[in-house]
């Protein structure tokens, strides 16, 4: 008895930590998703008698770029990043694995028809979304922000999404991510206590709509750059 409340405690623990975690990396997604559309917003957008010395999309993109790498809060915020995607990552693992466990439990029982396919295929879901940031991040941060190869981040973004099999890369990792961000705003909203149904609706609402708006704004920018 006391050992099943010590492991309901441990995951009660563990889904909390999920959902800190996920609601971080989704403000970092909101801020990474505005410096990335500067990639598709046209010159025009640029005037140089209003934003000093930049003229034009390239000078914005590599001025946001250079202010990522020299601006001591936001290295700061990268390195809570960088916990918290591990966290969030070494969580799931183990809920996962704990959920593995219980489903040989006949106590535990598992209704389909109450759920989504996309919130019993979390695992899928999120395997896809760490194999496609492992590519992401070997692209262009190891290059840039690491290893300082690169000085122009504009060109290696755009050189990089001249090559269809990364914008293909691109796609299935954002569709991946928008149904993660919908059913992980759920489930965060749950484990961290706000439970009341009425509430609990609006909110699945909210993290449809949320989710699809992410999704459609990350997914057009390897498509515009492509073909740009
Ligand atoms: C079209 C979409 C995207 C573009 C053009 C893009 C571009 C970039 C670039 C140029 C960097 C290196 C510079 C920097 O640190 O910001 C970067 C870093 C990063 N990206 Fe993306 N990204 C996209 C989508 C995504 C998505 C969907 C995710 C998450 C699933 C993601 C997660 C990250 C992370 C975690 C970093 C490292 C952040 C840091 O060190 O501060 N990106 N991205």
């Amino acid at each position: 008895m006391a050992l099943k409340k010590g492991l309901f405690k441990t995951s009660v623990a563990r889904k909390n930590m999920m959902a800190i975690t996920g609601l971080f990396i989704i403000f970092f997604l909101v801020i990474h998703l505005a410096g990335n559309l500067i990639l598709v917003l046209p010159d025009s957008f640029f005037p140089i008698e209003f934003w000093g010395n930049v003229a034009n999309q390239h000078d914005m993109y590599n001025a946001y770029s250079h202010f990522l790498v020299h601006f001591w809060l936001i290295t700061l915020v990268a390195w809570v990043l960088y916990i918290a995607i591990i966290l969030h990552v070494i969580d799931a693992i183990l809920i996962t694995l704990n959920n593995r466990k219980a489903k040989g439990d006949s106590y535990a029982v598992t209704d389909n028809s109450t759920s989504t396919w996309y919130s019993r295929n979390m695992g899928i879901l999120g395997t896809v979304i760490g194999v496609f940031l492992v590519i992401h991040m070997a692209q262009f941060w190891l290059q840039y922000k690491v290893l300082k190869i690169e000085h122009d981040l504009y060109n290696l973004v755009l050189a990089t999404m001249k090559q269809w099999w990364f914008v293909v890369i691109y796609e299935l990792g954002i569709i991946a991510l928008g149904f993660h961000i919908v059913h992980g705003i759920e489930s965060a909203h749950r484990s961290l206590g706000i439970y009341p149904k009425k509430v609990m609706r609006v909110i699945k609402y909210i993290a449809l709509i949320f989710g699809l708006v992410m999704a459609v704004l990350y997914a057009i920018i390897p498509i515009i750059l492509y073909f740009k």
